[in-house]
């Protein structure tokens, strides 16, 4: 293998006054230098655009583990001084992640797997009398599956949103004033296009109607301050591991009394004020919903994220993040053959937007132009159908399209990377042969490396599965 190192063309990249501010990175993460094998030889600073799907541990963050580490013990259940440091840890993470999002000091600070877990454990959680639902869970077409699937276990509706925002607020109103409906569920941010719904205007439709609202912030707090008092959100979800904490933890906050009177999420011990042989009393507050051993690192290292996320200057914050994703769409919508998609964006230009960007280039499947950005140029992104089938259908990509995603750690040499090799693509084709192994297309004879630690190397029986999601 060689060992060269390819730079990327520095004169690629362009900026100006307007997008100087991304040139850097805004926040130091871990990983920000791995580099990635090319398929022709070489290696070359991995660009990972894929921040939306999971995203980098800020070196803050893993500082901050390496120092809690060593006093790692049991949670609520020990004496001793480890575990008293780590459940003082573990509660105070409740506290911080509170303050984050603007939480009332009554609010529940559950904490779970991730954003999927906690709207699970919500849709256990909605009120019924004598044992019939008080209303339907009311969603959008275009949810990611985390606030969709949770829900069509229980009465629900679907609204198709409109291609406005402003259609989207009417149509939720007009099925609102339908009556019946307890919940409504909706995304701060799509997963797919990263346009932001607007969470405040919906909070007051659902509370004149007599439903709450819950919003699913996995894209969302990763980019944009939230206050869910001002905003009167009353259930918030999100998920460590896109907000720079990738250790298994996710959080639900939100209003205690049908958290406390919900079916326990996960029946176990610490979930109990007492257990009988034939019947239970559960706990209430966020012990009801976190039986076993509860997920201290996670917990706090989720906390230690939003410390950061808060400290951030927020005109810089927005600033950076907005000069990317203009380069990007600017750039991508230069290219002939390529398409960016949005839901509200085209006929609503004033729809604000995180760090998200869909796009397809004709002629090319997205699974096979992902290979080629990843073998050829060292850039991750994601393609396929992002866990939002019903949007992937109504954008017209039922076969799915490509996603760069991109947050604090990331630089405009990202983005011009992946343009490089969009433009590239366009004008020279593939520069090697790919072929559909197990579903997922992949260069043919593959013969870059991975880390010696993982096991499964490009090309070889069983390396990377896919999961078309
Ligand atoms: N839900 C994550 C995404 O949108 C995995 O990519």
């Amino acid at each position: 293998m060689t060992t060269a190192t390819v730079s990327p063309n520095a004169a690629d990249v362009i900026f100006d006054q307007r997008n100087a501010v991304a040139v850097q990175p805004l926040a130091a993460v871990t990983g920000a230098e791995i580099q990635a094998p090319l398929i022709h030889g070489g290696h070359i600073r991995y660009a990972n655009l894929d921040y939306g799907a999971s995203a980098p541990a800020l070196s803050v963050v893993s500082a901050y583990l390496n120092e809690i580490l060593p006093y790692y013990a049991s949670v609520h259940r020990g004496a001793g001084y480890a575990s008293q440091i780590s459940t003082s840890v573990y509660e105070n993470a409740r506290a911080i992640v509170r303050d984050f999002v603007g939480g009332r000091p009554d609010d529940s600070v559950i904490f779970t797997r991730n954003t999927t877990d906690s709207l699970n454990l919500l849709a256990g959680c909605l009120p019924a009398t004598d044992g019939r639902p008080d209303g339907d869970v009311l969603y959008l077409d275009i949810e990611h599956h985390a606030n969709l699937l949770p829900w069509q276990g229980i009465p629900h509706r679907s609204l198709v949103a409109a291609d406005t925002i402003s259609g989207t607020i009417a149509a939720v109103r007009a099925e609102l004033e339908q009556g019946g409906v307890s919940l409504v569920a909706v995304t701060g941010a799509s997963n797919v296009t990263g346009e932001i719904l607007p969470i405040r205007a919906l909070a007051s439709l659902a509370h004149e109607h007599g439903a709450r609202i819950v919003v699913d912030a996995a894209q969302l707090a990763p980019h944009r301050r939230v206050d869910i008092a001002a905003d009167g959100v009353d259930y918030l979800a999100f998920s460590g591991h896109k907000l720079y904490a990738p250790f298994g933890a996710g959080v639900l906050v939100g209003r205690a009394d049908w958290l406390d009177s919900g079916t326990p999420h996960l029946a176990g011990g610490g979930a109990v004020k007492e257990a009988r042989l034939d019947g239970v009393s559960w706990a209430t507050g966020p012990a009801r919903h976190e039986g076993g051993s509860p997920n201290v690192l996670g917990a706090a290292t989720l906390a230690r994220a939003t410390q950061v996320l808060a400290g951030l200057d927020l005109d810089r914050w927005h600033a950076h993040e907005a000069a990317i994703r203009s380069f990007l769409v600017d750039g991508l919508q230069d290219i002939e053959g390529v398409t960016v998609h949005q839901i509200f964006k085209d006929t609503d230009p004033d729809t604000d937007t995180i760090g998200v960007v869909n796009f397809s280039v004709e002629g090319y499947d997205a699974g096979l132009v992902a290979a080629y950005l990843s073998a050829e140029h060292g850039v991750g992104l994601r393609d396929g159908r992002f866990c939002a089938h019903p949007l992937l259908k109504r954008l017209g990509l039922p076969s799915g399209s490509l996603r760069a995603s991109f947050g604090v750690g990331s630089r405009l040499e990202d983005a011009q990377r992946l343009l490089t090799g969009i433009r590239e693509l366009r004008s020279k084709g593939l520069g090697w042969d790919y072929v559909v192994d197990s579903g997922r297309w992949v260069p043919a004879n593959d013969n870059r490396t991975y880390p010696h630690w993982a096991p499964n190397t490009p090309g070889t029986a069983g390396a990377a599965p896919c999961i078309d999601d």
